[in-house]
């Protein structure tokens, strides 16, 4: 084999209830992640040394990709070669679709699909339980990445367990021309709410809604503490989510730490016509996914 691709999908946060922060300065999750149809493709093909390049779509600042040596392709690369005892090489090609600092954990996406990609290049034959620990250590939202579906999380994001969802549900995606910083929105969390509870607010209710299938008790069962600080930096998210609902949305929020917000919709041509509208509404880039899907995979040898 010289080369494979392997496609890692966007997540969005269906409940992400934000405890005090631990010791560590993580903050304890419980969390119900949703892989959605927004992908990064990474290529690998085997070569002498280590290389690795992006391009993105259209509607992406191809300036605001990290490739300066210490990106997170590296330390996923870093790390399996460590793990095994060899040297990391490789021709590495990003294909960028997943908003960058967007709050749909794109670089978590690239990190798993980079794991995928080299244990396969490599014949490193990395079991699934080491893989997973491996994508703790990348970040908190690695593991997930390469779970895909609809997953319960725990810890501080990293401990994943699937949650039986049968639904397929839509959404409207509008990323911003600006990232937040992950980091700067949980601060953020810690100024405004100096009181919050060290266990975060459970997920029950938003499993019996997946477990209902019915969009409008997803709707009604959406959750995000990262939104009020999310919005609180970024006043105009606020005004998006309310033109969102006001042009036919199921419910609006700010997805992880944000600055993307996603729309829920009941349909595929709910999702359809409500994309149209908000795009005639002048936001710049309008996208839309459905969900569940499947976490980092071949999708074919390059
Ligand atoms: O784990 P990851 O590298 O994605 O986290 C990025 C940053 O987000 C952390 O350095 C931390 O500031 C913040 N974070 C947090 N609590 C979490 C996850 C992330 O405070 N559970």
């Amino acid at each position: 084999m010289t080369g494979l691709t392997v496609r890692a999908p966007a997540k969005v946060n269906l409940h992400l209830g934000v405890g005090a922060p631990r010791d560590d300065g993580f903050h304890p999750l419980v969390t119900v992640y949703q892989a959605v149809g927004l992908y990064d493709d990474l290529t690998a093909r085997e070569a002498d040394d280590w290389q690795v390049g992006a391009t993105v779509s259209d509607w992406i600042d191809p300036a605001v990709v990290p490739l300066d040596g210490d990106n997170i392709v590296d330390r996923a690369a870093d790390l399996l070669a460590a793990h095994h005892g060899i040297e990391r090489s490789g021709e590495l090609h990003i294909a960028k679709e997943i908003p960058v600092s967007g709050g749909m954990a794109g670089g978590s996406a690239d990190a798993a699909a980079a794991l995928v990609a080299l244990d396969r290049l490599w014949g490193a034959g990395t079991s699934d339980e080491d893989l997973l620990a491996l994508a703790a250590r990348l970040g908190s939202d690695v593991p997930f990445a390469l779970l895909g579906g609809t997953a319960l999380g725990t810890g501080r994001g990293e401990l994943v367990a699937p949650v039986a969802d049968r639904g397929t549900w839509w959404w409207v995606v509008v990323p911003s021309a600006v990232g937040l910083s992950t980091p700067e929105v949980y601060r953020h969390f810690d100024k405004m709410f100096p009181d919050a509870p060290s266990a975060p607010v459970p997920a029950d209710a938003l499993l019996e809604a997946i477990a209902s299938g019915d969009p409008w008790a997803l709707a009604d069962a959406l959750h995000n503490d990262l939104e009020a600080p999310a919005i609180d930096l970024r006043p105009e998210l606020g005004r998006l989510i309310e033109t969102g609902e006001a042009a036919g949305a199921l419910r609006g929020m700010v997805t992880g730490s944000g600055p993307t917000c996603v729309f829920l919709c009941g349909s595929a041509d709910h999702a359809r016509s409500l994309a149209a509208e908000m795009s005639g509404a002048g936001n710049a880039v309008v996208l839309a996914a459905n969900g569940p899907v499947a976490g980092a995979h071949l999708v074919s040898y390059a």
